[in-house]
């Protein structure tokens, strides 16, 4: 398995190193309740630069580094001279003095590639406009966990995935569907993609994810027929705040409701990256119906997260 320096997309990663995350990140969530676990990030100091807002990354990140034995740093992006115009390249050059990784939110990919690249430490993409790696790894392994049920340890968990289809609602060209999308073709699932034609990755996109595992629906409730796993996303991701009324017309016909999920296989999942805007792209009661699986997700985020830091420390 290729050594891993950072975590910058789901495009970049192969099958082995997900399967890798998801095996350690079960590993530590079963071990977190004894005390004595290794500490790999002791003495270390990890910078989280953050240019959105965020609850569930900032605050696991913040927690996993203080498991594993480390300090965390917050560092809003207009709290530091990169908001006032410093570039990225001289911002990593001087934090790569400091620190021994950093955790980046922020809106272009080729900032988090730039930091890795200029850089001498570990970068960990903690979502872009492009993708948001850490959330699809921690749905995976709650997926996994759904498909194994109390079997444990899973041999080869990846495999859980194939074949199965997943469909993802509303706005198909948002970070967290385009790294579904590379996630597909790599662990072998079926991609349904719900979503009006503007909204929808373009063929260069499809291209790199390779995506033959990809299909486009214009009703979802065809989308929806036989699926195993249901997903969606805010319709209105954070920097499209201007485009909201627009979004919100658009991507109507393309909520999670009682209708869409009785098309999918009984027991199909629900799920959502959270935050959630009940009543918009899923409905309240689809929502508490599946808000175990939902919560899981986001509690995942930490286990997983711990899981990219230990591979990613030096
Ligand atoms: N799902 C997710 O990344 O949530 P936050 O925006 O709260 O971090
Ligand atoms: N697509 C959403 C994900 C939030 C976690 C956004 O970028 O705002």
């Amino acid at each position: 398995m290729p050594a891993l320096h950072h975590l910058l997309s789901i495009e970049s990663l192969d099958a082995g190193q997900i399967e890798d995350f998801l095996q350690l990140g079960m590993r530590l969530k079963a071990a977190r309740q004894h005390s004595r676990n290794p500490l790999p990030l002791r003495g270390q100091t990890w910078a989280l630069i953050f240019g959105k807002s965020s609850t569930r990354t900032r605050v696991s990140f913040e927690v996993g580094i203080q498991e594993l034995g480390g300090t965390s740093l917050f560092l809003g992006m207009h709290d530091i001279q990169l908001g006032r115009g410093e570039t990225v390249e001289d911002t990593a050059q001087v934090l790569s003095r400091y620190i021994h990784g950093v955790v980046i939110r922020t809106y272009a990919q080729a900032d988090v590639e730039t930091f890795a690249r200029v850089g001498s430490i570990p970068v960990i993409n903690a979502l872009t406009d492009e993708e948001h790696p850490c959330q699809i790894l921690a749905d995976l392994m709650t997926w996994a966990e759904c498909l194994a049920g109390s079997k444990r340890p899973i041999k080869k968990i990846t495999r859980l995935f194939s074949g199965k289809t997943v469909v993802f609602f509303g706005d198909a060209d948002c970070n967290v569907a385009r790294s579904w999308l590379f996630a597909a073709d790599k662990l072998g699932f079926n991609l349904r993609l719900a979503a009006p034609k503007d909204y929808r990755p373009n063929g260069a996109l499809l291209n790199r994810a390779r995506a033959t595992r990809a299909s486009f629906f214009d009703d979802p409730v065809k989308a929806a027929a036989g699926a195993h796993l249901l997903y969606t996303d805010t319709w209105v991701s954070m920097g499209k705040e201007k485009e909201e009324n627009k979004r919100l017309r658009k991507l109507a016909p393309f909520q999670i409701n009682n209708r869409v999920v009785q098309a999918a296989k009984p027991g199909a999942l629900v799920m959502h990256c959270l935050p959630a805007y009940r009543g918009q792209e899923i409905t309240a009661d689809v929502f508490e119906k599946h808000a175990q699986t939902i919560f899981d997700q986001a509690e995942n985020r930490l286990h997983l997260q711990k899981a990219v830091l230990n591979r990613l420390a030096k």
